[in-house]
Parts: structure tokens; sequence; C-alpha cells
């Protein structure tokens, strides 16, 4: 499908999923060097990172384990500038290497939240993976350690990621057309 509506807007054709799932496969490869022997815990942040986490996860060939935590800060097509923590984490990360798995770094003001969270929890060591980011929309100085795909600043959908919390289902990635 080169366009779909979602909800009222239209959006084209960005990314296939064939080449995410590439990229994916390179954040894999450098976290099992990376990570090796560190029993990582996987920090994925709902709903957005779900469908990255499953692909990520595959791909991952070390001891590990993962868990889930729910923020929320996004409304429609524009950050709302708070972040709102739906649900939390089900164990003790104190003293863990711990790899944070996002859909997409916007501003970065949700990473910044879990960061936060993770670190009050006592992880010993805390990595940000990330499906999608978009440099020209960050507003923070934290290091970004695995990240799949840069792109430009403009509002996607697909691949886990929403409009209205439409368009999580699309295999492929499409950007708003307008
Ligand atoms: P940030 O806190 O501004 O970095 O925004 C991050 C969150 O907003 C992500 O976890 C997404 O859920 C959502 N978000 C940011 N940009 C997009 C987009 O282009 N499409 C869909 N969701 C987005
Ligand atoms: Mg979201």
């Amino acid at each position: 499908m080169s366009s779909v509506k979602v909800v009222d807007k239209t959006f084209r054709l960005y990314i296939p999923h064939q080449d995410i799932e590439k990229a994916i496969q390179k954040v894999a490869d450098r976290i099992n060097i990376d990570m090796k022997g560190k029993n990582p815990v996987f920090v994925v942040v709902l709903s957005g990172a779900f469908m990255f986490a499953a692909e990520l996860f595959k791909k991952v060939n070390i001891d590990c384990e993962i868990c889930f935590v729910k923020l929320s800060s996004y409304e429609s097509t524009h950050s709302t500038g708070d972040v709102k923590q739906v649900i939390g984490i089900d164990r003790s990360v104190e003293n863990r290497n711990v790899v944070i798995v996002e859909d997409i770094i916007d501003t970065g003001q949700t990473v910044r939240y879990a960061l936060d969270y993770l670190r009050r929890l006592g992880a010993a060591d805390i990595k940000v993976s990330t499906l999608f980011f978009k440099p020209k929309a960050f507003q923070y100085d934290y290091p970004i350690d695995y990240v799949a795909m840069n792109i430009e600043n403009e509002f996607i959908v697909g691949y886990g990621l929403d409009y209205n919390q439409q368009g999580r289902n699309l295999p492929d990635v499409y950007i708003l057309d307008e």
C-alpha cells in the first residue's frame, strides 16, 4: 500500500518493514556483543514499542529478561509535555543492567522520565534503545545508545506506532501526508 487513511488523516509509505527489520538486526547484533554476560533486563515502554520489542527480542541471543512499563505523553499528533505512568514495573531492577526499549524518541521527555524512574529503583547501568529517533526534535542531552533508524521531524504511524490509537497494526511505517 503506497498510502493509507488512519482515522481522518492520510499517510504515505515511508519505511517498508524489511528495512525496519534489517535495522533491528543491527541493534540486536550490537546488544549481543555489548551485553553478553550481563543478563540485562529489557524494559519495554508500552504501548508503541511492543512490535519493536518482539522483533528485537527474537534476535537477542544472550541471557536476558523482559518486562514492561506503560508511559504516556502523546495526544493525537503532538506531545502534551507531561508524562504519565500508567503501569509500573513488576520486578526489582536493583543493581541490574537495564536496556530501555522505546518505539520513538521525539522530544525525549518520555525516556527522560523512564531514566529517572529506573535510577530511583537502583538500576546499576541503563542503556537506551529506540526504533526511531527524530534528532531535530530531541531536547535533551542524555546518550541514546542504540538507534535503529533516524527519521525526519514528522509524524509517523505503523509498526506499533499509533495515530489516535489506530494504525499500530500496519506492518510498514507511513508518514503524515499534508
Ligand atoms: P517524546 O517523549 O516527545 O520523546 O515522545 C515519545 C513518545 O511519543 C513515543 O513513545 C511515542 O509513543 C510518541 N510519539 C512521538 N512521535 C511519534 C510519531 O511520530 N508517531 C507516533 N507516536 C509518536
Ligand atoms: Mg505512543
